[in-house]
Formats: structure tokens, sequence, C-alpha cells
């Protein structure tokens, strides 16, 4: 009998670092499986950074992105791209992470050719369907498409119950960016080795905060740091251009500010483990920061990632200047309220998340493997 296998879709940095460690659990298993790593290329550099930190390259790889492109392009180049890779390779299985429209389109291609599909980080939500724009969207189709879902954790998994998902095809994993982010060697005094004073590790790119939500990210960062003559702010510009330029005219200029170009994702580790604080509208530097002790303010009116809040170790601040600006000089000069969120224990995995994706999609192919143990 011909060995099964599985089509494993990425695009973006995001969904290629949380991917990555589950392809790699299931290459261990290749005289059982193949499994073919297909990125659609949504993001070309960020991208091509996230499958060198694992030393992985794409096995297909689709080349879709075009500068400042629309929602539409990105969509309608990829589902044409992934369904010919399917038609070819009439998988048994289709994995994709998270909320990005690559992953929706996953589901979707998937779908029409009637092949089952796992969703890695399922059942995350907001209460609002444009809130983020269009992850949630993303996210909740998605959802409605699969047959296996991988929530990494039990809130998620409980958000999926609501909406009526069995049990039996739902399994609590842990976040993958976790064991993603056990796997780095993370590079020493990379950082400002001689800066003293605080250091702030600064990102934003989500579409809600285009336009005036930077523009007021940017007015707290200028007053945050005139209050504070021997901070640092480092700030790794995405590539959109939309989020570039304002960021370049807004803070270009600034002695306390580093825009700095996306550093590979073990520096950028690096640099997590480095700072002081972490001021951020990211979803995965969410569930990362925290396992390094940083307290993280999210620039963001919703989270679908309330488990850091609820542990204390984010909250959610939005993109009024005068807010951030009051949280963030709160936590600089307040050692009490700084201990209170440097909490370690991360509320998003434990590093096996993979292995349990792994074993359950042997499982579903008639493989026999041992119980998987859900993350809890
Ligand atoms: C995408 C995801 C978002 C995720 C983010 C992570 C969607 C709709 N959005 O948003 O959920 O949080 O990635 O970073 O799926 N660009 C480059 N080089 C790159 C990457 C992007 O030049 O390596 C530029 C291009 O001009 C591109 C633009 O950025 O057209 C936007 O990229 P796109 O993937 O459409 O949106 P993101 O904002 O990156
Ligand atoms: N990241 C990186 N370099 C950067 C910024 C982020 O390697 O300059 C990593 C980060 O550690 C996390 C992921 O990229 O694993 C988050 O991607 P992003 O913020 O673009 O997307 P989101 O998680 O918001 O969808």
């Amino acid at each position: 009998m011909p060995k099964p296998t599985i089509v494993c879709v990425c695009g973006t940095r995001p969904d290629t670092i949380k991917m990555a460690p589950v392809v790699l659990a299931l290459r261990q298993f290749s005289d059982l499986v193949d499994t073919v790593l297909v990125s659609t290329g949504q993001h070309r550099e960020m991208l091509d950074q996230a499958l060198a930190a694992f030393g992985m390259r794409a096995d297909v790889d689709l080349g879709i992105m075009t500068h400042g492109q629309t929602l539409a392009q990105v969509t309608s180049r990829a589902i044409e791209g992934i369904d010919a890779v399917l038609a070819e390779r009439q998988p048994q299985w289709v994995v994709a992470q998270g909320d990005t429209t690559t992953t929706f389109v996953a589901s979707l291609a998937a779908f029409y050719r009637r092949i089952p599909f796992a969703h890695v980080e399922a059942g995350l939500r907001t209460d609002s369907l444009t809130n983020p724009f269009p992850e949630e969207m993303n996210r909740r189709v998605t959802g409605i498409l699969t047959s296996v879902h991988f929530p990494p954790t039990s809130r998620a998994a409980e958000n999926l119950r609501r909406e009526g998902v069995p049990d039996e095809i739902s399994v609590t994993t842990g976040n993958t960016g976790i064991d993603a982010l056990l796997r780095m060697v993370v590079p020493e005094d990379i950082w400002f080795p001689e800066h003293q004073g605080p250091l702030l590790l600064v990102t934003t790119h989500r579409r809600e905060n285009w336009g005036e939500p930077q523009r007021g990210i940017a007015a707290a960062l200028r007053n945050i740091l005139a209050a504070q003559p021997d901070a640092l702010a480092i700030v790794p510009m995405h590539k959109n251009p939309m989020v570039r330029e304002l960021l370049q005219s807004e803070l270009g200029e600034h002695p306390q500010v580093r825009l700095v170009d996306p550093p590979d994702y073990p520096e950028f580790v690096a640099l997590m483990k480095r700072c002081t604080l972490v001021l951020t509208d990211s979803g995965g530097v969410q569930e990362e920061a925290p396992s390094f002790g940083k307290p993280i303010l999210v620039l963001r009116e919703t989270t679908e990632r309330p488990e850091g809040v609820t542990a204390g170790v984010s909250k959610l601040v939005g993109t009024d200047p005068e807010v951030i600006t009051r949280e963030t000089l709160a936590l600089l000069t307040n050692p009490d309220a700084y201990t209170a969120m440097a909490n370690t224990r991360s509320p998003y995995g434990d590093g096996r998340a993979s292995d349990r994706i792994r074993r359950v999609l042997l499982g579903r192919l008639g493989f026999e493997t041992p119980e998987v143990e859900p993350w809890t």
C-alpha cells in the first residue's frame, strides 16, 4: 500500500514558525507517512527567515506575494495554487495553523476536494467578527471546515465546545509556538549589552491599527521616552510598507528609538529575553514573552489570547497614547507593579504540542499510537 501523504500549509512568518515543529514531528515518522510542506509565499523575506530558523525549506513554494497585496489577491492566488498541489499530491490530510489568509484558504481548498483538514491553534476567538480583521473571520470559517481541531488551551477548547464541536474531534495540545521557542538556540549579548536603562521591545503590524491607532502608539512612545531619558525602544519593523512608512515618519529621527528590520527568529527571541517589557499587537509575541517573564502591554482593543491577561502577565491597553503612557510608566517606575507582571509560567504550552498533534494525525491514519494526554 502506498504511504499516506499529509500536506502542511504555511505562508506567513507566524504560521511558519508554528507549523515548523509539527512538520518536524511528522517527519520523524517518514517511514509511515510522507509530509509535504507547501508554502503559499504570502510573505517572502519574513517567511524565508522563519523557515531558515528551523533549517527547513518548503517542498512547494507558490510564491504568491506581491507588494501592497489585497486580501482578495492573496485569497485568489493562494486557492488556485493550493488546489493544484492537492490535485497532484492527493493527500489524506491537510494541516494548517492559525488565522492567516493562507490558513483559511488551505481549509477551503481541502474542503472543495473533500480532504479532511486539521486546524492547529483552533478555537481562538474574540467577540467581534471584524476585530482582528480579517483574522477573526479566517479562524471562524476555518473552524467550520475542520475535521480535527487542535485548540492550544482549555479556553480555546471551551470556545469550540460552545460552538458545538464534539469533544471526539478536539484535542487540547498547548501552542506549537512554545515548541518552536524551546527549539531555538538563543544568541547571547547581541542586543545593546552596554545599555543600562530600560529597554522596550515594540512591535505593531495589525491592519486594524494602521494609520491613526499606530500614530497613537508612536505618540505614546515619545511620551514614555521623554519621561525616561535612559530608556531605549527597539522597534522591529514589519515588512509591510504601510507599517514601515508610518513608523519611519513618526519615530525615525528619535534618538531613543531604534527602528530595525525584522530580526531572524532566534535573534528576536534573544530580544524578548533581553528587554525590560514588551508593547505589541502581535498574537505570537503575546504567547512567547511570558516564557521569559516579560510583562506585555497589548496594543489592541480585544485579544483572542486572554490566558495571559488572566495569568496577570499581559494587559490590554489599546492604542490611546495616554493609556499606553500611563501603563508603561507604571511598570517602569513601580517595582511592585513590574514584579507582579513578570511571572515566568507560560499559560500557553509545555513544548509538546506538535508531538500530540503528530500522534493524533497518525492515529487518524490508522497507525497505532499511545493515547494522547491533552495539555491542561
Ligand atoms: C499577515 C496576516 C496576519 C499576520 C501577519 C504576520 C493575513 C490577512 N494577515 O499580515 O494575520 O498577523 O501576516 O506578520 O493573512 N511584505 C513584504 N515581505 C514579507 C512580508 C510582507 O514585503 O516578507 C509586505 C508586502 O508588501 C505585502 C504586505 O507586506 O503585500 C502585506 O502582507 P500580508 O501578508 O498581506 O499582510 P500582513 O499585514 O503581513
Ligand atoms: N518575530 C520574528 N521577528 C520579528 C518579529 C516577530 O521572528 O521581527 C516572530 C515572533 O517571535 C513570533 C512571530 O514572529 O514567533 C509573530 O509574528 P507576527 O507578529 O508577525 O504575527 P502574529 O503572531 O501577530 O500573527
